[in-house]
């Protein structure tokens, strides 16, 4: 093809496509040098690729290399007790992809070796149990998906607001599906005891984590995990068993799960394990906050996604989750929680898992103020964090889910951001 044909038939081209340039509000989109649009042939079509079998376990597109969990590494002393967060920015839908999950550790990633992983239930039982990860693999299972969330999370922004993006504003949450055994079957295998009410659960890893765990809900909903999104568990997330404690703060969800003792009290009325307490402004603390209140965040726009192109049609995508049951709404604000309009839900909606929800309008170009609330099927709704801040304080780390403001602003920049 000669230069002038070229620049005709792109001409042409152009012409013939205007309706779908005029889709998006971004403009023109073919230069003179773009040789792999259209109408050229581009150079991925000219040859064969890879074959299978190259790649045994796929990776994302090397395109994709920046959605990774990231770490702030100024947050903790040291790597083995710390935290990376989670992409959120960079995902849709409600399911996290295993890699990107956040992890949480506090004393390293333990590698236990499948063959030699025991749960051992013993203390106010009939028949103190030694399971073998074999043992639990024939045992009946379950399907769940639910969201997990530390209890630290935006933990930073308890002042104002600290962190610039998603991922580490709100990023120590993931959700996934998870297989695995009913801890209902296991206690029941062992027979508990009538006098016992709190079961003592310890991990395998070198932090020996270990927590107190209400025998209630021990039978209601927790699961002996050992598959996340249908493969087994990735070693951060407590290869190859983990518990889950469904809507109930992160770190009661151990991870290598070595040891359940029952017993008749907390254990850590005795000392034995620690749990997380909340700091009044009264000097008082707030205990046995089990459970995760509803929260949500604007994932996209965000400040790590820009809105690029310039006003126009624009979607607004972020994601909701209750600890106590079902996100039965969430409304999104463009002007800092004046005025509310009700998001669109899709996808699946689960108990104690995360929803994907939309609001789509056409933005003038005016600089926006974005925030989300979700509202449960209990009627809880999403505080914002002033009026969080008059019951708690600020004195707290722990169960921040106050509402998170973006400003949007005029060139499609976004930034953490206050509002009165
Ligand atoms: N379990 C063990 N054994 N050791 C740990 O350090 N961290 C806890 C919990 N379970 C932890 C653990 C905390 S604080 C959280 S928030 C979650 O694991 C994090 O789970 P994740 O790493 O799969 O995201
Ligand atoms: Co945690």
């Amino acid at each position: 093809m000669t230069e002038t044909t070229d620049k005709a038939s792109r001409r042409r081209f152009l012409t013939g496509a205007a309706g779908l340039v005029a889709a998006g509000a971004a403009g023109p989109i073919v230069r003179a040098d773009d040789k792999n649009l259209p109408p050229h042939v581009a150079e991925w079509t000219k040859q064969l690729g890879e074959g299978v079998g190259t790649r045994p376990y796929g990776t994302p597109s090397k395109f994709e290399k920046d959605v990774i969990r990231r770490t702030v590494p100024w947050l903790t002393a040291t790597p083995e007790s710390s935290v990376s967060f989670t992409p959120l920015h960079a995902l849709d839908g409600i399911i996290t992809p295993n890699g990107v999950c956040f992890e949480r550790h506090h004393g390293g990633i333990a590698e236990v070796k499948p063959d030699d992983y025991r749960l051992m239930i013993h203390g106010l039982v009939d028949k103190p149990l030694m399971f073998t990860l074999e043992d639990l693999k024939r045992l009946p299972r379950v399907n769940r998906i639910y969201f997990l969330e530390c209890a630290a999370n935006s933990g930073m922004e308890w002042r104002g607001a600290q962190l610039n993006g998603a991922q580490y504003t709100h990023g120590m949450v993931h959700c996934v599906q998870y297989t695995g055994v009913p801890l209902k079957l296991l206690l029941e295998q062992a027979g508990v005891k009538p006098s016992a009410k709190w079961l003592m659960v310890e991990g395998g890893d070198s932090a020996g984590m270990n927590r107190s765990v209400p025998l209630a809900k021990a039978l209601d909903d927790c699961l002996i995990a050992y598959r996340m999104n249908g493969e087994m568990l990735r070693p951060e997330q407590g290869y190859p068993a983990r518990l889950v404690v469904p809507g109930w703060e992160g770190n009661m969800w151990v991870k290598w799960i070595r040891r359940i003792k029952v017993g008749d009290q907390p254990w850590f009325a005795r000392e034995e394990t620690s749990k997380y307490t909340d700091l009044l402004e009264n000097g008082k603390a707030r205990q046995f906050t089990f459970v995760m209140d509803a929260k949500s965040v604007i994932t996209s726009p965000s400040p790590q996604v820009p809105v690029k192109g310039g006003k126009g049609f624009t979607v607004i995508s972020g994601l909701a989750w209750s600890g106590r049951g079902k996100v039965a709404r969430v409304d999104v604000s463009l002007d800092g929680g004046r005025n509310w309009r009700t998001a669109k839900i899709d996808g699946p909606v689960f108990d104690k898992a995360c929803v994907r929800f939309y609001y789509e309008f056409d933005w003038n170009g005016e600089e926006l103020l974005l925030q989300s609330r979700a509202i449960d099927d209990t009627g809880y709704v999403q505080p914002s964090k002033d009026d969080l801040r008059k019951v708690r304080g600020v004195n707290s780390i722990y169960h921040n889910n106050g509402i998170q403001t973006w400003a949007l602003k005029k060139d499609g920049e976004v930034e953490n951001v206050e509002v009165g």
